[in-house]
């Protein structure tokens, strides 16, 4: 497996900047594209709760719309002993733009797990359904 430090030092990072005043669960996620850029996202809460993002989501719509559509890796940080894994919307929202990309699930100081988006969401619904 490649090699992985800088996506998840990334993660770790963005998690620095989370908005996560009613929770108090602080989230890093770090997007890597096929050509290595790195694209970083925190959980965004807000005082309705309901309308809270994600870190990877963030990640991932701040790559989409900076033109980026080919991804290889995520990295999820949370300051957690056993690995925080994405939600279940954020694997159905990873699969269809990402595909089945490697998941590497780290807290602040080791990668606890790494695994591909298909083990976490192992029977998809997607747009091919829809043909
Ligand atoms: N959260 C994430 O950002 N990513 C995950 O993988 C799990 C949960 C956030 C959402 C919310 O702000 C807080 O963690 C608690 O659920």
């Amino acid at each position: 497996m490649a090699v992985s430090e800088a996506l998840v030092a990334a993660a770790r990072a963005a998690r620095e900047h989370a908005v996560a005043d009613f929770s108090g669960f602080k989230v890093g996620a770090a997007l890597e594209t096929d050509t290595g850029e790195i694209i970083t996202g925190c959980n965004i809460e807000n005082a309705t709760y309901g309308l809270t993002m994600c870190a990877e989501r963030v990640a991932l719509y701040k790559a989409l719309s900076d033109g980026r559509d080919i991804f290889t890796r995520i990295a999820v940080v949370a300051d957690t002993e056993d690995p925080t894994p994405p939600c279940g919307s954020c694997r159905q929202l990873l699969w269809e733009y990402c595909g089945d990309i490697e998941v590497i699930l780290s807290n602040l100081s080791e990668v606890k797990r790494r695994l591909r988006l298909s083990q976490l969401l192992p029977l998809p619904f997607d747009a091919r359904l829809l043909e």
